[in-house]
């Protein structure tokens, strides 16, 4: 059982705070090009502030064709003209300080776009300088691809140049070829790019698919995935252990470390969230380890485990457990129940579990990550076959991987385009969103966004929930019941997953002990004595 050190020093914000998932295309737009922006970012700041997060992380707003909505990257030091300029990046920054916040961006340094100037030099030929600074190799023997390396988004992960004869890798789509990590030329023109945004001041970033940054050396084929099965991902044919996790990334994520330790100091430590799309055992490799055994990785390798568990409360307490018991020594935990690219947690577990899963994730050790709309109980939003936008759907139509369903702008109030563009949306919004939004939801005293508001501020005002121990205090059926305990403060939490009403076992919560929260926001005060928990409620208990 971990305990924390103390707890809201400003250079510990990210142990202690909640991130905030902002996806800037659809948040809010400020100029009606139905594409969010970062004015509408900063227009958006009072609410995020209210609230009650820490720190925003944006996904990526650089110079993009858009193959692949930003994550193809044609210049890593400005910004697209679809979300503003630099002078509204600083402006952003800026505002964001003020209101005591801190803005994550995210940075890409598995691929480039193929529009970016290093590949188009790259692909001009053999000879170019800049040739190694992505991955090409001959075809095979056959004219074929080098190996067998399948791109995450469908079909081989080789695409032939017939100018110059040879294939290039990528591990998503064509549009995003792999840069070469081992070139020492790439690594020190990406680390100067992340010098780039720390000057201007930002807290950190997150690292997209930082597990794929290197790859084998030999290029040998990966090998089958014994547990595939027709109708799966068909990416997942092969096992990536020559594409994904190679002990390799362990070297450039230390470099990285050692940039962002370099603009940290006790008043701000400025902070690496890696993509770890792994297994607990694998990614917590990922929080790194020196000589001395000190932790020089990621200040935050993401747990995306609370996404594909079974909604059950058994599930969900072994989950917590083994990934408690894998964490190293002093590493800050953390949680998330979805993202840009994953159906959205109300979909996943419908309406009342949602409620509940908001109460777990605020409630579990470690810094939430927050994914926007959720806060608002948003559904994925079935988007029309002539609509779709993401290329991993119109490239695989039909396999259920697209993410536009949960990329949806988001919904503010009953005014024309809920508020989000004067203009034609990128997406379309929510079937609901007159009444889903978030003005109504602020009128109203039971909304989802009122319980977000008080579970931050619950959080945020007892130090036993946003660093105190975790205690599993035991499943009984349905009931998942734990206690977050620091010094003298034991905070008892019990959580309903099933559809009929449990009583909590007794002796778990102290006689004195009152509701303090209901997941449906009417208890709150009751005293708890042996409470009683209604279908799919969470009860947060305390004294
Ligand atoms: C992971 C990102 O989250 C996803 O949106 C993107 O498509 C891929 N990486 C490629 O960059």
């Amino acid at each position: 059982m971990m305990q924390e050190a103390d707890a809201r020093s400003p250079d510990r914000w990210w142990r202690n705070g909640v991130v905030y998932q902002v996806y800037p295309r659809s948040f809010q737009d400020s100029d009606g090009d139905g594409i969010g922006d970062l004015q509408g970012i900063r227009h958006r700041l009072d609410y995020l502030a209210e609230l009650g997060i820490d720190a925003l992380w944006i996904s990526p707003v650089f110079p993009s064709p858009m193959a692949d909505f930003g994550y193809d990257v044609a210049d890593y030091c400005d910004i697209d003209r679809s979300f503003g300029t630099l002078s509204d990046f600083d402006a952003l920054v800026a505002d964001v300080h003020a209101r005591g916040l801190k803005l994550i961006v995210d940075f890409v340094p598995s691929h480039t776009s193929d529009r970016h100037p290093w590949f188009i030099a790259s692909r001009s030929g053999r000879e170019s300088p800049k040739r190694a600074w992505y991955l090409w190799r001959d075809p095979a023997a056959d004219g074929g691809p080098p190996n067998n390396w399948l791109s995450n988004f469908g079909g081989p992960a080789w695409t032939f140049d017939a100018a110059s004869g040879q294939y290039y890798g990528h591990t998503f789509l064509k549009d995003q070829p792999d840069l070469n990590w081992r070139h020492p030329g790439v690594r020190a023109a990406m680390l100067e790019a992340m010098r780039f945004w720390l000057r201007r001041g930002v807290d950190g970033f997150r690292l997209d698919v930082l597990y794929h940054v290197v790859k084998d050396a030999l290029f040998r084929d990966n090998p089958p995935n014994p547990a595939f099965v027709p109708g799966m991902d068909p990416s997942q044919r092969l096992l990536p252990v020559h594409t994904a996790d190679r002990p390799e990334v362990q070297d450039v994520l230390a470099e990285m470390r050692r940039v962002v330790d370099a603009f940290s100091d006790r008043a701000s430590t400025r902070v690496l969230i890696a993509e770890t799309y792994l297994p607990i055992e694998r990614l917590t490799a990922y929080y790194g380890s020196d000589a001395q055994g000190a932790l020089r990785g990621a200040h935050l390798p993401f747990n995306f485990h609370l996404i594909g568990v079974p909604w059950q409360a058994e599930a969900i307490d072994r989950l917590v457990r083994r990934y408690e018991a894998a964490l190293p020594e002093g590493a800050a935990p953390n949680w998330c129940s979805g993202n840009h690219d994953r159906s959205r947690i109300a979909s996943r577990v419908g309406p009342a579990g949602a409620r509940l899963a908001a109460m777990l994730l605020l409630t579990l050790r470690g810094t939430p990550t927050l994914y926007y709309g959720d806060e608002l109980g948003l559904g994925d939003v079935a988007i029309a076959a002539d609509d779709v936008q993401d290329p991993l759907e119109r490239n695989q139509p039909g396999l259920g991987l697209g993410r536009d369903p949960v990329r949806t702008p988001m919904p503010w109030s009953d005014l024309p385009q809920a508020g989000f563009t004067t203009g034609r949306p990128w997406l379309r919004l929510n079937g609901d969103w007159a009444r889903r939004n978030v003005a109504a939801q602020t009128a109203d005293a039971g909304s989802m966004l009122q319980l977000y508001r008080r579970l931050l501020a619950l959080r945020r005002q007892h130090p036993a929930l946003h660093c105190g121990a975790w205690l599993p205090l035991g499943v009984s059926g349905d009931l998942l019941v734990y206690a977050r305990v620091r010094d003298d403060e034991r905070i008892v939490i019990a959580l309903n997953f099933g559809a009929g009403n449990v009583e909590v076992p007794p002796g778990l919560v102290a006689p004195a002990a009152q509701v303090w929260l209901s997941t449906a926001l009417d208890r709150e005060g009751e005293l708890a004595g042996r409470p009683m928990l209604r279908p799919h409620e969470g009860l947060i208990l305390g004294s």
